[in-house]
């Protein structure tokens, strides 16, 4: 019994590298959050708030990154990966509720006045709606919640994963004053994702690394325009001007329009996906319902 909680340890009781990584990486907000008062001077001005924005933050990081699982171990051919998405899917849902209580304890613990302004206002009730989906998804991880829903129905019931990211990230866009880099950058990483998974829908082999390049391009180029035309409707300006400037690259400060990161990111899998074809060594397969529990969760 207690062995299922040393969350370390594999289905087989063997210490786990993978799952010491996963646990130091759902751990390492916390740790920010622990030195960001001697870090940072505007963390003491409004702590709470700084530390509701870090808890959201991060539960939308744990999102995506259990949504990246799957693209990655088929792309990397490191089936094992599948061993740490239901821990980081978990994780997301612990900093969401974080989120949420700090933001109860940023607004004196006025819990009516919370709920009320859930309901008057459209980026915190997708927040709320986003919230709803994640936890039926933490509910129904554990394996008795998989044998009671049968293969199928989980899978349909998690696929929900790919809804509450667009929500979550509605909802960061819309809290967002005016600097929209971050937003823009994790817009054009989930559209990867997405656009992945489009991709493989109904495929029975996988997409050739030119497929994956092809899709880098376009989620790219859709990436730029997407940070143009909103620059152009917030600066009252024309996407084309903004466009322009992609090109004006200060290596010094690091400072790129995110379009260049997308599309970095976007190379590095197709050369990941390349190598790793060379090593012939054969892809883990689509999940499919006849699947053991540890791989489904
Ligand atoms: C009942 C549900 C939720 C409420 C009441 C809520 C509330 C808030 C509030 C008050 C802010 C700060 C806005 C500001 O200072 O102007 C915020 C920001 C944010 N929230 Fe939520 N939220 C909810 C659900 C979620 C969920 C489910 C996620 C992700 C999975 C999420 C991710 C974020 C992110 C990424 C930010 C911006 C953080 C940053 O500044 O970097 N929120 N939310």
């Amino acid at each position: 019994m207690l062995t299922q909680f040393k969350l370390w340890r594999d289905a087989r009781g063997r210490l786990s590298a993978l799952r010491i990584v996963a646990l130091v990486l759902l751990f390492l907000p916390i740790a920010l959050a622990l030195t960001a008062p001697f870090a940072s001077e505007e963390f003491s001005a409004r702590p709470l708030n700084d530390l509701t924005h870090r808890a959201g933050y991060w539960a939308l990081m744990f999102v995506i990154i259990t949504l990246a699982i799957t693209p990655l171990r088929r792309i990397a051919r490191y089936g094992a990966l599948v061993d740490v998405r239901r821990m980081i899917g978990v994780g997301a849902f612990c900093y969401a509720v974080a989120h949420i209580l700090l933001n109860i304890a940023n607004e004196k613990f006025n819990v009516a006045k919370v709920a009320t302004e859930i309901v008057l206002r459209l980026y915190l009730t997708i927040g709320f709606i986003g919230f709803l989906g994640l936890t039926a998804l933490a509910v129904t991880s554990t394996d008795g919640m998989v044998r009671r829903l049968g293969g199928r129905r989980w899978q349909k019931l998690h696929q929900l994963i790919y809804g509450i990211v667009l929500l979550a990230l509605i909802h960061f866009f819309q809290q967002t004053k005016l600097d929209i880099w971050v937003p823009t950058l994790i817009a054009g990483l989930v559209g990867w994702l997405l656009g992945y998974r489009l991709m493989v829908r109904g495929r029975s082999g996988e997409p050739s690394a030119l497929m994956l390049l092809g899709l880098t391009v376009v989620v790219t180029a859709l990436t730029f325009i997407g940070e143009a035309i909103g620059i152009a409707i917030a600066f009252n300006t024309t996407p084309w001007m903004v466009l322009q400037m992609a090109f004006d690259v200060d290596l010094a400060t690091l400072d790129v329009r995110p379009g260049w990161l997308v599309l970095a990111a976007g190379l590095a899998v197709v050369v990941l996906d390349v190598v790793r074809s060379r090593l012939r060594k054969p892809r883990a397969r689509a999940p499919v319902a006849a699947k053991p529990m540890r791989e489904m969760a």
